[in-house]
């Protein structure tokens, strides 16, 4: 994988070992992040450091994420992204390595930082322009679905589903709500308004999310903020799911069922465009 960070050095893969101890390993007692990088230049690196903290918080790791910034930039320099049309870099921090035991070390320990960056392929416009399907699966995480933590088996669990299913992305539906993808936020089109879920503890708050929802103000789309029924789907004339490796796609099938009139609509087509 070329160059990456661990623990304040930059170094090649092959040599970046953590502990069997991690915390993160034993525990998933940690948080990441995803940036997309756009030419090498990162974009809205501080909203994701905001929700970085956020998350560290939550957890109690005290650790500052900021010298991250720089660490993002070296890792697009020595692999040499900067011309890329789109690169990403995913950055991880556990608590730390300690001997097993579920509450936290007694003594202080130093939270493990791990942190790669590599190129993200776009999809072919012919594939775009097909739109893509998804399938409702079951939203089986823990209520805090808004703090972006490393323990991500049901949503490994729900996007298998969806690809033994042969569709592209997983719906999570609670109560009756269709919430999120299982990596990126979802949106419907109903009676002309752009509607999503409203960032609360049962979707993570998407950076993209919140991009696209500033793009649909600047070009006069209504937006609502509310959860969505399963049911209105159905009366849905577009949907799309949205996140850093997902930017806009559209999804035209949903469990075998068109939304819509089964083709990629004029609001998704904006919307990707304006990105
Ligand atoms: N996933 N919802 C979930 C559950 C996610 O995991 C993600 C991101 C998003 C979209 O967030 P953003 O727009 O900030 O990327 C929504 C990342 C990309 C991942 O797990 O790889």
């Amino acid at each position: 994988m070329g160059t990456v960070f661990l623990n304040g050095e930059l170094l090649p893969s092959e040599r970046a070992m953590v502990s069997v101890d991690d915390r993160g390993f034993l525990f998933a007692d940690g948080i990441y992040e995803v940036t997309p990088a756009y030419r090498g230049a990162l974009f809205r690196m501080e909203r994701h450091l905001d929700r970085m903290r956020n998350g560290l918080a939550e957890l109690r790791i005290g650790y500052d994420p900021a010298p991250l910034v720089d660490v993002h930039n070296r890792l697009i320099e020595a692999n040499g992204l900067g011309d890329e049309e789109v690169s990403i870099v995913y950055v991880q921090v556990t608590r730390g390595a300690a001997p097993r035991a579920h509450a936290f070390p007694t003594t202080p320990v130093r939270p493990t930082v791990y942190a790669y960056a590599k190129a993200f392929k776009r999809p072919a416009s012919a594939v775009w322009e097909k739109g893509y399907s998804a399938t409702t699966v079951p939203d089986r995480r823990w209520a805090r679905a808004d703090i972006k933590t490393i323990a991500l088996l049901p949503n490994c669990l729900a996007l298998q589903a969806a690809v033994e299913a042969g569709t592209n992305d997983a719906l999570l539906v609670k109560d009756g709500v269709a919430l999120e993808g299982a990596l990126n936020n979802f949106f419907a089109v109903i009676d002309g308004a752009v509607v999503t879920h409203p960032a609360t503890n049962h979707i993570l708050h998407g950076i993209t999310r919140e991009y696209v929802l500033e793009l649909c103000f600047e070009n006069g789309l209504r937006v609502e903020e509310r959860p969505i029924q399963l049911e209105e789907l159905w009366l849905a004339s577009e949907t799309f799911f949205t996140g850093t490796t997902t930017e806009v796609r559209p999804t035209v099938k949903i469990d075998g069922r068109p939304v819509g009139d089964g083709k990629v609509g004029p609001v998704a087509k904006k919307l990707q465009a304006a990105y």
